[in-house]
């Protein structure tokens, strides 16, 4: 099991006014699974990622990542656990504006210390799986919705990350790109064996999950397992 929440709450407080946002959230993903979290607007699913993410807090409940309980952690230690075992990938793709495809993919590796041999090699290798190994020298203001959104992808694969987490990753494409994307995620995850946990508002999405969650209120149902697309 890479990720498990165990009766997982979170209130936001905004002056005396009390905003349940996370409702005793029980959930588990094993290694190498596609899950699609669905559900509407102010539902609770950023609020989950970053949760799971380690990037805020529970109001109480806890967070396991890979069977470690990530409540007692100290900041430094969240930040390690961050860097190694989760990738992110985001509705606004979140790319370094002045750094190229290939020095935003790259990035990752420098912060872990991988040697300038290694990042070549490793970061041309994921450019290439997302088909932008001849793009690897374009900013990202020279480069397509869809195209920053495989660079996110890349960069979040290239640290082989046990996990990956996606807020909104279609919400930014259109239906056609926002497909692509989601092929290429469902490719990465069988090639890689890495777990992708994918929240959206957008039921295209939930076709290439192998299983489907909604959310609700900050309530989690769970829908089943298909076979993905
Ligand atoms: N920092 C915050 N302070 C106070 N309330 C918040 C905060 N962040 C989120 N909320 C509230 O918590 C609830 C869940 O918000 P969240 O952002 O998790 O929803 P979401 O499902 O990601 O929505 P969207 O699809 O619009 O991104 C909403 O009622 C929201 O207004
Ligand atoms: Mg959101």
């Amino acid at each position: 099991m890479i990720l498990e929440t165990r009766n997982l709450t979170k209130i936001y407080r905004v002056g005396k006014e009390e905003i349940p946002a996370l409702r005793g959230v029980n959930f588990t993903l094993e290694a190498g699974d596609f899950v699609v979290i669905n559900g509407p607007s102010g539902s609770g699913k950023t609020t989950f990622l970053n949760l799971i993410a380690c990037i805020d807090k529970p109001t109480s409940g806890e967070v396991y990542i890979d069977g470690q309980p990530t409540s007692q952690l100290s900041e430094g230690q969240l930040a390690e656990l961050r860097k190694r075992k989760i990738g992110l990938v985001f509705q606004t793709f979140n790319l370094i504006p002045v750094l190229s495809a290939y020095e935003n993919v790259e990035y990752p590796l420098i912060l872990l210390g991988v040697s300038r041999k290694e990042r070549y090699q490793r970061t041309m290798a994921l450019l290439e799986e997302v088909g932008l190994k001849d793009l690897a020298n374009r900013r990202p203001d020279e480069l397509s919705g869809g195209q920053r959104q495989r660079v996110a992808i890349a960069r979040a694969l290239v640290t082989n990350p046990k996990l990956v987490l996606a807020d909104e990753p279609t919400a930014n494409l259109d239906s056609e790109t926002g497909k692509q994307v989601m092929s290429i995620m469902r490719r990465l995850n069988e090639e890689h064996h890495v777990a992708f946990l994918v929240v959206t508002h957008d039921p295209m999405v939930t076709q290439y999950a192998q299983r489907t969650v909604k959310i609700r209120d900050g309530q989690l149902f769970d829908g089943g397992r298909t076979n993905g697309a």
